[in-house]
């Protein structure tokens, strides 16, 4: 066949509108040409999903894969290919009504349209032979987020932390950030302003948190953080000033309220939502997934489109560039999604998508049968316009002015008039072609589908299309058990067997078993002091009611910035009558151990005392803070010494250790203070007495010089006396050599006592610093261990309930005999005590 080109698209032959005739000329399609995208719009009827479903039966025979997402259903009828074109294939899918109407039998009615497709497919050059093609080439797949109809994908994926890096794509990831968030507050009927909203910017702010640390998030997690956020900061602010914990608390059960919804469990299973696993089997043939949203919410399908569009981006990121077509990205439909002034979450991965897919082969092709309704700036780089029939002058206005800016962004001009005359003259099936590729725009008749278009499939329709399907990798079940939704409270049928039908309002609990019959037998032994032969023994939930929270205890004045956790049980009991904090159990109870479902075979006491009445748990809850605020005192131990406080948690050994290295850090400071300021006084002392030394010493030497001299003298005037010399003046120099002399030894005398003096005097100021030294270390040694108890009270305003609900606890009721064989019957709690 003429049509069988590699690489080019048969769409159609070209049709004259002015003889209204169709040409033989055909429209081939430049796959390439779809990397600049393509948008499709007309009337409701006027063929667009038929074009756009020839565009994927060629891509899909050109093994080019496609996500495609169906907000109608009508793409699943991509699955209705029927290469024997047989009444009886036809025979399941034909729509009835339209039988009816035209007074057929079903029967009769699959005859005339396998006949009409056989025709019609003949007209256009086609048989039995290319369905068959069409079929060999591709896997084609529906999928079912939020539903198990069709393959169910799991969302869970889509809060992992993205492979992007935060140095290259830190845009990129703050917008998808900003659209999960968006779209996530969405579900929960939160239309928030990312820049305003207090949910918006925490939400963001812990998702960049996580996702910076590499970390993935789960809503579960999600939940817990807006409760207890790893950040403590919001911009200039504190968490708790920016966005109170009740306020946050409040968030967190709406979201809570998702993923306890039974209906929710369907979104958390099926195929993970990432890219690869939708675009080819696991053996590597091409796939055509089909995500139908029929069935969802308008906020579900926001989500799920928006998650789904943030995951193609990641993934295109990731490929590498190409100018050939890899892979399409259909939308049927996009009312709602690309709006022209509103900004809801899907739109910008849309605009990231068409400004950026084409550098990575993705070609994205979106159609819409309201041209009002649509941001035409974000299609102003779209390469291929296909133009039918549109209802309104208006409507035709609106799409000329979007297609002459989109063409003179690509430097080519528009005859608008020109166009419009065309637009006006243009019937079902027949549409303008405007390529930024060719030179000059075409009319032509979409060529006739190789697939049964009947229309939007129902849910049973798709199941059964799927029901032999199973998703292929990443297969997500549910991991987590507090994801288990409760049960619709029933009308018991019996008290003994199920729960009591308590008000909807009371949010439910089941508290896991943690203990077993035989546990909770040796128990009883252990109490009775006897052994015992157990005849029967019953789990037996009874209601309770229980409070799980946080207590900050926050103390500027001692730095103390702490939580602690709390789960208080309130359990009836036969012998007292009301319901009271006072008799709580405090329990120890991890997320784990709380679950949404009993154990089966369980029976259900009735405790009269908890009415199940909404106002008496309200009372409940309004009594709790204070009990809380009387009975949970932070010890803290004190130190007045060295002004310090024990840190909550923090033991007395640990507290003492920690104060002793404080009051050696503090001894050390103060000893190098005291060196210091003796330092100088001794300086001053041992220069003295080195000079005074060198002096002595120098005194010394010229001391004995003069008692030589002295002796000489005096012998000089013993001499002179015998020779009849002058005597008179030599025996006044002997006596002055004489008197210097005495004269000098005394000075070293003087001296060598000073320096005496000097010698003690430093001495004593060394021991007078040790004396210091060791009354500063006693000092500090003792402030380490003289302690004083402070207890410290939480105000009302501390308390955080992060929940409140009645729960069942889980117990024994065990009948035995004793050693007398009397039998008796108590009852044990199975679950685990604080
Ligand atoms: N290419 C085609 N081949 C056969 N039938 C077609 C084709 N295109 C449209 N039709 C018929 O016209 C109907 C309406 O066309 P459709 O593509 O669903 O319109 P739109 O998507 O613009 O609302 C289809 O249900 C189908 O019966
Ligand atoms: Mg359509």
């Amino acid at each position: 066949m003429e049509f069988e080109k590699l690489g080019a698209f048969y769409l159609g032959k070209e049709y004259d509108v002015k003889s209204n005739k169709l040409l033989d000329q055909l429209v081939m399609y430049d796959a390439r040409d779809l990397t600049t995208h393509a948008f499709c719009v007309g009337m409701t009827g006027s063929g667009k999903t038929g074009l756009c479903i020839n565009l994927l039966e060629e891509a899909a025979i050109d093994h080019v894969p496609a996500l495609i997402i169906d907000p109608k259903g009508d793409v699943t009828n991509l699955l209705l290919t029927f290469p024997d074109l047989r009444p009886e294939d036809f025979r399941n899918w034909i729509n009835v009504d339209d039988a009816r109407r035209k007074g057929l039998t079903e029967e009769e009615y699959a005859v005339q349209q396998s006949e009409s497709w056989r025709k019609g497919l003949q007209q256009w050059g086609q048989d039995g032979s290319r369905i068959r093609m069409l079929r060999d080439s591709t896997d084609f797949v529906i999928y079912t987020p939020g539903s198990e109809s069709g393959v169910p994908v799991s969302i869970l994926q889509s809060f992992s932390a993205p492979a992007l890096s935060w140095d290259a794509d830190s845009e990129l990831l703050r917008q998808r950030i900003q659209g999960t968030v968006s779209a996530l507050l969405g579900l929960i009927g939160v239309d928030a302003d990312p820049v305003r909203s207090k949910e918006h910017i925490l939400l963001a702010n812990l998702f960049e948190y996580f996702w910076r640390q590499r970390e993935d998030l789960d809503l579960l997690k999600l939940i817990l953080a807006i409760q207890k956020p790893p950040i403590r900061q919001l911009g200039a602010f504190d968490v708790d000033t920016f966005f109170p914990y009740k306020e946050r608390f409040q968030l967190a059960m709406n979201l809570n309220n998702i993923i306890a919804a039974p209906s929710f469990q369907s979104w958390l299973k099926g195929q993970s939502l990432e890219i690869p696993g939708f675009l080819s089997t696991p053996d590597g043939k091409p796939r055509h997934s089909i995500f139908y949203i029929a069935h969802l919410s308008d906020p579900e399908r926001m989500f799920f489109v928006t998650m789904l569009l943030n995951q193609v981006i990641t993934w295109m990121r990731t490929q590498p560039g190409t100018t050939s077509l890899r892979a399409l990205l259909y939308m049927d439909e996009i009312f709602g999604f690309f709006p022209p002034v509103a900004n809801p979450p899907s739109k910008q991965p849309m605009i990231t998508l068409l400004k950026q897919a084409r550098a990575f082969g993705l070609g994205v092709v979106l159609t819409t049968q309201n041209p009002i309704d649509l941001d035409y700036k974000g299609l102003t780089n779209t390469g291929t316009w296909f133009i039918g029939r549109l209802q309104t002058e208006r409507d035709k206005m609106r799409v000329l002015d979007g297609l002459e800016s989109a063409s003179l962004e690509s430097g080519g001009k528009l005859n608008k008039e020109q166009f419009g005359r065309l637009i006006s003259s243009l019937g079902n099936r027949i549409f303008l072609l405007h390529n930024v590729h060719q030179e000059s725009p075409v009319t032509f008749q979409t060529r006739w589908a190789m697939s049964y278009l009947r229309g939007p499939l129902t849910g049973v329709q798709v199941h059964e299309l799927m029901k032999n399907r199973r998703p292929d990798v990443g297969t997500q079940e549910l991991v987590s058990e507090t994801m288990t939704p409760s049960p619709q409270p029933t009308i018991a049928e019996s008290l003994a067997t199920h729960p009591p039908a308590f008000s909807p309002e009371i949010r439910q609990v089941y508290v896991a078993v943690r203990k077993g019959a035989g546990e909770a037998a040796s128990e009883i032994e252990k109490q009775t002091g006897t052994a015992i032969e157990v005849k029967t023994s019953t789990l037996l939930y009874r209601p309770t009611v229980l409070a799980r929270g946080l207590i900050d205890f926050i103390e500027p004045r001692y730095k103390l910035n702490e939580q602690q956790s709390f789960a208080l049980l309130a359990q009836p009991s036969p012998e007292t009558e009301a319901l009271s904090w006072e008799k709580a159990l405090s329990v120890e109870l991890a997320e784990k151990d709380l679950l949404y479902r009993p154990e089966s075979d369980a029976r259900f006491d009735r405790m009269p005392q908890l009415t199940g009445e909404a106002k008496q748990l309200e009372s409940m809850r309004k009594g709790l803070p204070d009990h809380l605020c009387r009975t949970k005192t932070l010890m803290l131990l004190y130190s007045p010494a060295l002004k310090y406080y024990s840190k909550a948690g923090e033991g007395e050994r640990d507290f003492m250790m920690r104060l002793k290295q404080i009051g050696r850090e503090q001894r050390d400071l103060e000893v190098d203070k005291l060196n210091d300021r003796y330092a100088k006084r001794l300086q001053t002392l041992e220069d003295r007495l080195r000079r005074l030394d060198q002096s002595v010493a120098r005194k010394q030497a010229d001391a004995n010089a003069r008692k030589t001299e002295v002796a000489v003298s005096v012998g000089e005037s013993v001499l002179g006396m015998f020779l009849g010399r002058r005597s008179t003046r030599v025996a006044s120099t002997a006596l002055s050599k004489y008197r210097q002399s005495r004269t000098a030894s005394m000075t070293v005398t003087q001296d060598k006592a000073a320096a005496e003096n000097l010698r003690r005097e430093i001495d004593e100021l060394k021991k007078e610093l040790q004396e210091e030294a060791t009354v500063i270390t006693d000092r500090w040694d003792q402030a380490a261990s003289k302690l004083e108890e402070v207890p410290l009270r939480p105000s009302r305003n501390d308390v955080q309930v992060h929940l409140f609900a009645l729960a069942w606890a889980p117990h024994w009721q065990i009948t035995y005999y004793d050693q007398d064989k009397s039998s008796h019957t108590v009852v044990q709690p199975a679950f685990k005590a604080g």
